[in-house]
């Protein structure tokens, strides 16, 4: 069972919550901070509630050592501004200082933990850096969906030591969702999966369509699919190894009587750097040309495939988004969910970045923060840091 933060006793204790604060930084500036702000209900609800509230994240891949450029100093100032409260930041986050700072902790007031990954241990889970980590509070947290699938100290080892333990509202919210979607979706149930590679989706793919109604495939995978039913793709994107596993799905698909809908237009070019570009016709691209989106007949046929859909999974862009004049699909799509009513569940960063491109964002039922972890769940994965806060 998984219990909620509302469910744990916090008076009087020090709390640890584990956050995702890895956000993308441009010369140390916050870019996107989506995941921080979704996890602002639980740090108010505990900074209300407990004795004390530790907080600690990683941020980027520093290797294990100190790297002030991936110091967790722009998150600290992030939480100021969005709390109207002064955050400490501690210079590590294991040590006799820590130690200090945290038994100097006063209700309502934080201690933002320095970068978890400037230590080794951290990744390794190494058994001793669990121990020092979990030695600074009686109650542990999580908010840390999107590192889930990594058994690290902080997100898996640490947590064998707490009897009380739980997760956040953000982190309660994304496993629902995604089991909902999984296990008892409202139907009819439509999946849309998009993305580069049918071997990045393999997994997903085997697990999520004897499951679904119906299944669209957009995104560069498409021209895996399309070749391995013999239609030409010209010069797309296309990935030769994984022919034989696209046969499989699609005729596991058929198996469970589940359309498996691919694109019937492209917008096609010369190659990625726009210049001319022009729709095809029908499914088949010519020898000279590469696609790199879906085409309006696709995007209508996707929209209609949606319309009555009581809800709809969608992971993958469905096609070169982030450059114009390839993201009208994706845009279209996304704003064919958002209209359609259905409870909308949009997992991984790319497909997040795109809903919000397409000023969908506000529509969706929920916007997972996790992308590895989501995939991982979604593939029918048990992560390690959701096993670890079981009770
Ligand atoms: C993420 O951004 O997906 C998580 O924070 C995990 O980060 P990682 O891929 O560096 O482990």
């Amino acid at each position: 069972m998984l219990r909620n933060v509302s469910e744990l006793p916090l008076e009087g204790k020090t709390v640890f919550l584990r956050a995702d604060f890895n956000v993308p930084l441009d010369g140390g500036v916050i870019t996107e901070a989506h995941r921080i702000d979704s996890a602002l209900p639980t740090i108010r609800f505990l900074l209300e509630k407990a004795a004390g509230l530790v907080i600690a994240s990683h941020l980027g891949r520093p290797g294990g050592s100190s790297d002030s450029r991936w110091s967790l100093a722009p998150v600290r100032h992030h939480l100021e501004r969005s709390l109207s409260l002064g955050v400490q930041l501690a210079p590590d986050c294991i040590g006799p200082e820590v130690r200090r700072l945290v038994k100097g902790l006063e209700p309502g007031k934080v201690v933002l933990l320095e970068n978890l990954r400037f230590h080794p241990g951290e990744e390794a889970n190494d058994p001793a850096f669990a121990r020092s980590l979990a030695d600074l509070a009686d109650v542990y947290v999580s908010e840390a969906f999107g590192a889930a699938h990594r058994a690290h100290a902080s997100t898996e080892g640490m947590v064998g030591h707490f009897r009380q333990k739980g997760a956040g509202f953000l982190f309660r919210e994304e496993v629902e969702y995604l089991s909902r979607v999984l296990s008892a979706p409202e139907r009819p149930v439509a999946a849309i999966l998009g993305g580069a590679k049918v071997s990045d989706k393999i997994g997903i793919l085997k697990n999520l369509v004897p499951r679904m109604d119906v299944v669209m495939v957009g995104g560069a995978m498409a021209y895996t699919f399309l070749k391995a039913r013999g239609v030409a793709v010209g010069r797309s994107l296309l990935e030769r190894d994984s022919l034989g596993l696209a046969g499989d799905i699609m005729n596991e698909a058929e198996r469970s009587g589940v359309p498996l809908v691919l694109p019937v237009d492209h917008v096609v070019a010369g190659d990625t750097d726009a210049g001319a570009h022009d729709v095809t016709p029908d499914a088949s691209i010519p020898e000279d040309r590469m696609g790199l989106d879906i085409g309006p007949k696709t995007a209508a046929l996707f929209a209609d495939k949606l319309n009555g859909a009581a809800m709809a999974l969608w992971n993958g862009p469905l096609g070169l988004f982030e450059r114009e004049p390839f993201h009208h699909g994706t845009v279209s799509v996304a704003r064919a969910l958002a209209a359609s009513g259905a409870t909308t569940v949009i997992a991984g960063g790319d497909t997040v970045a795109a809903v919000r491109l397409a000023g969908a964002a506000d529509a969706m039922t929920h916007l997972s923060t996790g992308g590895g972890a989501a995939l991982e769940f979604l593939e029918g994965k048990t992560l390690p840091g959701v096993r670890a806060l079981m009770v």
